[in-house]
């Protein structure tokens, strides 16, 4: 049966972690993954987290089976997080949710939902955006349209509204709620508003999602763009990963919660739908993680512990981006960096061509995801020297390649992954 299977063909993520796995240069950067990691380059575990840990065994959790639909006390608490307390959805029974395990297979049973239910509706991502949620959306069979979002080092606002207005009544529109993966550009309040109203005039649908809670400006504020569109539109998809604002990359937990219009008087359907599409798919997630979070956010001095642990962590990648940015303009005169330091959340990209980052790959040991997004979390001051004198060689090799008349320009990748 699996004899006559070929190779994969080659996905450029999977290939760069292949390359990256081959290298055994002792000095190698991995800016590819998305975790974040300390000055030892460790990827630390917080304490909020081991001690909820420690709490669920002394209390003898169960191993019980759960419904497909997860940790339903999780799915409250995440709710409450990412929503807020008083969101009018979540008191008045509108909200359908299940925990998943993890944002990821969250957005790809929601597409596997929103085809079946509506084979014709397409789903709106930007370019570039985090390739494998292209992935998700078109192996559940729905077409992907991409909307603009990025230019040179900025967001490119009056295109992204212009590309919306063309999206269709059941259309999907994927958003990140802050620290957009992989340009680390994040749409203003204003912006918000003005999609919110593009949505209710088109009769799209807003995606919404949220993988960095914590990680840009704040845990409230990382958000208010998301409660806005909120509180502006009938129906909204959402996703949240609590991969990275808690540090459990590996325990899988995310929520998918869908909010209906107030006037829909089906939610127990759509609880149905939703329950059959995840034991399709998966059966049931596992709880571990799921069970972590609701135990960290269900207990004051866990939250508090949590809150101060995440705020230094973000504090770590404010400074982490101010020195990148200082180092890449000390290492490269003339050049405005002031993009890294604007930006938010893990991920920046660099200016650079898909030649050019395999070059820095090769003679730099520096791996990138395309289109060269580097992971600015993962860095510490030796690495962001090398990178910032790597970019700098790599601008030089562009001069001299433009005065002999071949020019390798920056990527258009429309793809990033983690
Ligand atoms: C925007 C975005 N959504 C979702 C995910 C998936 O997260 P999870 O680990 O929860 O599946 C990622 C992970 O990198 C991401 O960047």
């Amino acid at each position: 049966m699996f004899r006559n299977l070929s190779d994969h063909p080659n996905d450029p993520i999977e290939a760069m972690f292949v390359r990256l796995a081959n290298d055994t240069h002792a000095d190698r950067i991995d800016l590819g993954i998305g975790v974040f990691r300390d000055d030892s380059g460790t990827v630390p575990v917080m304490q909020a987290v081991r001690q909820a840990e420690a709490r669920l065994l002394e209390r003898n959790l169960s191993k019980t089976y759960l419904s497909p639909l997860g940790n339903l006390d999780y799915c409250r608490s995440v709710e409450a997080l990412v929503l807020g307390d008083d969101h009018p959805a979540r008191a008045g029974g509108r909200i359908v949710s299940a925990q998943t395990p993890g944002a990821g297979p969250a957005l790809r049973a929601a597409a596997e939902l929103v085809h079946d239910l509506s084979p014709g509706s397409a789903v709106w991502v930007s370019t570039p955006v985090w390739g494998h949620q292209i992935e998700f959306f078109e192996q559940a069979g729905m077409a992907v349209r991409s909307y603009r979002y990025y230019d040179s080092g900025n967001l490119d606002a009056a295109g992204m509204l212009e590309d919306l207005r063309s999206m269709r009544p059941g259309d999907l529109l994927l958003l990140h709620g802050c620290c957009h993966n992989p340009t680390g550009e994040d749409l203003t309040l204003d912006l918000w508003e003005s999609v919110a109203e593009i949505v209710v005039e088109t009769g799209a649908i807003p995606f919404v999602d949220v993988a960095y809670q914590g990680f840009g400006r704040g845990i409230e504020d990382d958000v208010a763009g998301l409660r806005l569109l909120a509180s502006r539109v009938p129906e909204l998809l959402l996703t949240v990963s609590s991969s990275k604002s808690f540090g459990i990359y590996r325990d899988r937990a995310g929520l998918l919660s869908i909010i209906l219009p107030p006037e829909a008087r089906n939610a127990g359907a759509v609880r149905r739908k939703l329950r059959d599409t995840l034991r399709q798919l998966y059966f049931m997630a596992p709880d571990h993680g799921a069970a972590i979070v609701h135990e960290i956010l269900s207990t004051p001095e866990l939250e508090a512990l949590w809150r101060s642990e995440l705020d230094a962590v973000r504090a770590r990648i404010v400074e982490l981006r101010a020195a990148l940015r200082r180092t890449i303009e000390r290492a490269n005169p003339g050049f405005d960096a002031g993009f890294v330091e604007r930006q938010q959340g893990m991920f920046s990209c660099l200016p650079i061509s898909a030649e050019e980052q395999l070059l820095m790959e090769s003679r730099f040991h520096i791996y990138m995801l395309p289109p060269a997004r580097v992971n600015v979390a993962a860095m510490n001051r030796e690495q962001s020297e090398v990178l910032a004198d790597a970019f700098a060689w790599v601008r030089a090799q562009r001069e001299v390649s433009i005065r002999h008349g071949s020019r390798a320009g920056p990527s258009r990748n429309r793809r990033a992954n983690a």
